[in-house]
């Protein structure tokens, strides 16, 4: 391993390269134990650079055998290596330096780099892995334009792929064969790639906007075949939506995707060969459920989007890495709000904000979007970078409206083509395109924690006003004591008794940003700031942050007969949810803390006929109906309590079910029409109506079960006659969590024996026993890490069950034996050298450890602590352990 102190590097700290590399050329030798890397780039001294400076280029894991200065080979004398790279002090103005290398792909356990995923050969540069491939300045302001040739075995290796255009295939005559292929777009090395196996495709081609045709290719292991057509509509889709919305064209006469069953996140946006985690690609109504259909969408989509934003305009450090990530998010929201229900789109994304992305902030690796420090990059692909990146662009989006926010996209775009650029470069265009001032609004780039908005509300009758006022802090994160006030778009509404009152803002017009007669955005910008409305003819319910306007906690002391209100009439489709989200959050830790004093808990009327009432309404959307009776998770429960004093594991567990089980029977009826109002009676399509229907007929089948044992009939019934995954794997996991061990056993065999064949689907099989309830859990999942569909070197495999357990079951893994923290430790042992960047991402659930009362949070923390005293910690695993122990 590496230094075992690796240091942070800065954002202050940045320089632009010394060299510049025009065009790089790679040879590829593949074989069975190693592979050859001969690597040309044309290099050349940036201007202002002094003569004497030295060329470092970076390396890891390489074994050099050659290298030539303008074709003279060097002696050792002449260049340096180092554990990270090359130095060579004594070079001119402008040359050419080649070198041959020897790597080991089979033997590349980290997924980064060249490596091999079963039979594939495949890469994974992003953010730092060229420098496992070759010496190289591997930084995103250094781009090139690159020639690539790839030869292997014919047969084992007959599909040979890399960015841009084919230019040759060749016979080699002695079993192998080779194919170059040039990439006229200047890139950084992190967007390279190459594939090489044994590759079927599904062939599809698309008409641009200004008539080219465009070759569209996913390329899969010939059993997949079958599994591509979603992700092909949703790639033609994502092409024409970006082409309508943002007048972007796809650049290139041929676009791939390929598809990988070994993978570290989800894909890759390599320039025209986008590589695939297999679990984001294929689909199927049989093996994938509604949720996958979505993903796979989104993420074709998120992934085709970055060809402009991320490729064409492409980072200049990784600093600025939400310049792409957060942008594209956004762009990839906006394509799935259009192509299903906008609302229930905003729902989720706010759910993931909440539950996960507050934690984030609050947790000791809490940082801002745009980071000013980081020990190993890849520690920062985090939901801060992606999500509230996201969030940042849409409230520009928001404070600009949609045709400034659209020129602003068009000046970034034209400005910037070809360059690597700043977020800092991202808000001045938008500026400049709209004359909007976003001075204030550049602190959310730089500072971390999630603001807390306070709101009170004042009803003077006589003068027929409503005063609200607004408080909004920061709380510190670590590094960061102080912060200022942040430019806070706050959407909002006020609900009379029969229905949205018409709005006028007194005196204070310029915070009015647009208004219908009843909705507008107000600019909170002070520490504290008062807004008035008048001709109010009657005591309101403030309806706030609509549609999730700022990623901030609101506060305000709502009534819980005033949440009903806004619930059930608000004319805001994120508020109706968001109340019925705080009321169910009110009346459980009501019930936590009655459990926690020995009371029975209790569990308010008001909330459960609310409920029913919903339930009953069939007029309304069912997928929202399904998003506001489901509760919230234990997870985030305990991410709550945190904040009032800490998380007591078991109360938060048990007025869950006590909550759960009192509106399961309050409700027993609705909840069983709605069961079988929701049947689909019409051939399986992932479409909006569909999805609903089976989202609230399956939601019905949770609590059904949970009213009365005589139920889980119709979950057996179910599970039994599923035509789609969805509705199997929902009655499966309401079997294995409710019914007896011998059906849960029975439906958990039976499923095995059925999809044993088909790895996405045994991934899903592993997750669901990870949450299995009950004593035995932990030795369960212990036994299945020796099953034969598991496999420690595969990530999906890793997630599904070891995050699952971590995740989906709160109970067990809070083990009061401390031996759930003790398993999590043991897996993030074993991969700290073999994948760091999955060990990494397995320690967040540890990290929370100040979360936790009693006696949690230390074992918790002595956990970390056992890991921190280990040799050879890898610099991911590294970082969050040194910053989770830190005081
Ligand atoms: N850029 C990829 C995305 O679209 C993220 C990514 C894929 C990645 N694989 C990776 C990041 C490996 C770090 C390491 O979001
Ligand atoms: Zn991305």
């Amino acid at each position: 391993m590496r230094d075992a102190r690796p240091s942070a590097i800065y954002l202050k700290d940045y320089r632009p390269p010394a060299f510049l590399i025009e065009r790089t050329e790679l040879a590829f030798d593949l074989h069975e134990d190693h592979a050859i890397v001969e690597a040309t780039l044309h290099l050349r001294r940036n201007s202002g650079v002094a003569p004497e400076e030295a060329l470092v280029l970076h390396g890891q894991d390489l074994e050099l055998q050659w290298l030539a200065l303008d074709g003279r080979e060097l002696s050792a004398g002449e260049y340096s290596q180092s554990d990270d790279g090359l130095r060579i002090a004594r070079v001119p103005q402008q040359f050419t330096l080649s070198s041959r290398t020897r790597i080991r792909p089979q033997d590349n356990t980290s997924l980064e780099g060249l490596y091999k995923s079963r039979t594939l050969f495949c890469t994974q540069c992003e953010a730092e892995g060229f420098r496992k491939i070759t010496w190289y300045l591997d930084r995103p302001d250094v781009m090139a334009e690159f020639d690539v040739s790839i030869e292997a075995d014919k047969a084992r290796y007959p599909v040979l792929l890399s960015n841009g255009n084919p230019v040759a295939a060749e016979d080699l005559g002695n079993g192998r064969h080779r194919a170059r292929w040039h990439d006229p777009f200047p890139k950084p090395a992190y967007l390279f790639a190459l594939v090489a196996g044994d590759l079927h495709s599904v062939d599809d081609h698309f008409t641009t906007a200004s008539g080219r045709q465009v070759g569209l290719r996913i390329f899969v292991e010939e059993k997949d075949l079958d599994k591509c057509e979603h992700a092909m509509v949703s790639l033609k889709k994502s092409m024409r939506w970006d082409e309508e919305v943002y007048g972007r064209e796809y650049d290139l006469d041929i676009f791939n995707i390929v598809a990988v069953d070994d993978f570290n996140m989800g894909a890759m946006e390599n320039k025209s060969l986008n590589i695939f985690n297999s679990s984001c690609v294929l689909c199927s109504p049989q093996t994938t459920t509604d949720k996958g259909f979505q993903t796979v969408e989104a993420i074709v989509a998120h992934e085709y989007f970055h060809n402009w934003s991320g490729n064409r305009v492409t980072c200049r450090d990784w600093f600025q890495l939400s310049l792409k990530e957060g942008f594209t998010v956004f762009r990839d929201a906006e394509f799935s709000a259009d192509m299903g229900s906008r609302t229930v789109k905003r729902v989720e994304d706010a759910t993931v904000m909440r539950t996960a992305q507050f934690a984030e902030d609050a947790g000791p690796m809490a940082h801002p979007v745009r980071p000013d420090s980081f020990i190993e990059i890849s520690n920062f692909y985090t939901l801060t970078v992606y999500e509230k990146g996201a969030e940042v662009v849409r409230m520009i989006h928001t404070l600009l409206g949609a045709e400034a926010f659209r020129k602003g996209a068009d000046l970034y775009f034209e400005r910037h083509d070809g360059q690597a650029v700043t977020c800092e470069d991202f808000v001045r265009a938008m500026e400049d395109a709209s004359g909007v001032d976003l001075g204030q609004f550049r602190r959310w780039y730089a500072q971390a924690g999630t603001p807390v908005l306070s709101v009170a509300g004042a009803y003077d009758e006589a003068a027929q006003t409503y005063a609200l006022t607004v408080r909004q802090s920061t709380p510190p994160t670590p590094g960061q004591a102080h912060k200022e006030p942040l430019l806070i778009p706050l959407a909002l509404g006020l609900l009379g008794d029969a229905g949205n009152l018409p709005l006028q803002l007194a005196g204070a017009a310029p915070n009015v940003e647009s208004a219908d007669n009843t909705h507008l955005v107000l600019k909170v910008s002070e520490a504290e700031q008062t807004f008035v409305f008048s001709g109010v003819r009657e005591r309101p319910v403030p309806s706030l942050l609509r549609g999730f306007s700022a990623p901030v906690r609101l506060e305000y002391d709502y009534s819980r007969a005033e949440l009903c209100a806004l619930m059930s009439r608000d004319n805001d489709g994120f508020v109706r949810w968001d109340a019925a989200q705080q009321l169910a959050i009110s009346v459980l830790q009501e019930a936590e803390e009655q459990i926690h004093a020995g009371a029975a808990p209790v569990v308010d009327p008001l909330y459960l006929n609310a409920c029913q009432t919903l339930l009953e309404d069939a007029s309304l959307d069912a997928a929202m109906v399904a998003e506001m009776l489901r509760l919230p998770g234990e997870g985030y429960l305990a991410e709550l309590a945190a904040r009032r004093g800490g998380a007591r594991v078991l109360s938060i567990h048990l007025a869950r079910e006590a909550v759960h089980k009192a509106l399961a029977v309050h409700a027993e009826a609705a909840w069983l029409d709605a069961y079988r109002r929701n049947a689909v009676n019409t051939p399986y399509a992932p479409e909006a109506g569909q999805i609903a229907a089976r989202s609230l007929r399956n939601l019905s089948l949770e609590y059904l079960v949970l009213a009365r044992d005589e139920h889980i009939a119709l979950a057996r019934a179910q599970f039994a006659s599923a035509g789609n995954m969805t509705d199997s794997l929902a009655a499966l996991k309401v079997i294995s969590q409710r019914g007896s061990a011998a059906q849960r056993d029975e439906a958990l065999d039976d499923f095995y024996r059925r999809w044993k064949s088909e790895t996405l689907v045994v991934n899903q099989w592993l997750q669901v026993q990870a949450a299995v309830p009950g004593e035995g859990a932990l030795e369960r999942v212990q036994g299945l890490l020796q099953h034969e569909a598991f496999d420690l070197r595969n990530p999906n495999k890793v997630r599904a069950l070891v995050a699952g357990f971590a995740n989906g079951n709160p109970l067990q893994f809070h083990r009061a034996d401390g031996a759930g923290y003790r398993f999590l430790g043991e897996v993030i042992e074993a991969l700290n050298t073999r994948n760091p960047q999955i060990a990494a991402r397995l320690l967040v659930p540890l990290t929370r450890w100040r979360n936790y009362a009693g006696d949690q949070g230390p074992a918790m923390r002595s956990e970390l602590e056992c890991l921190a005293a280990l040799p050879d910690l890898s610099p991911d695993v590294f970082e969050v352990l040194s910053k989770s122990l830190q005081d």
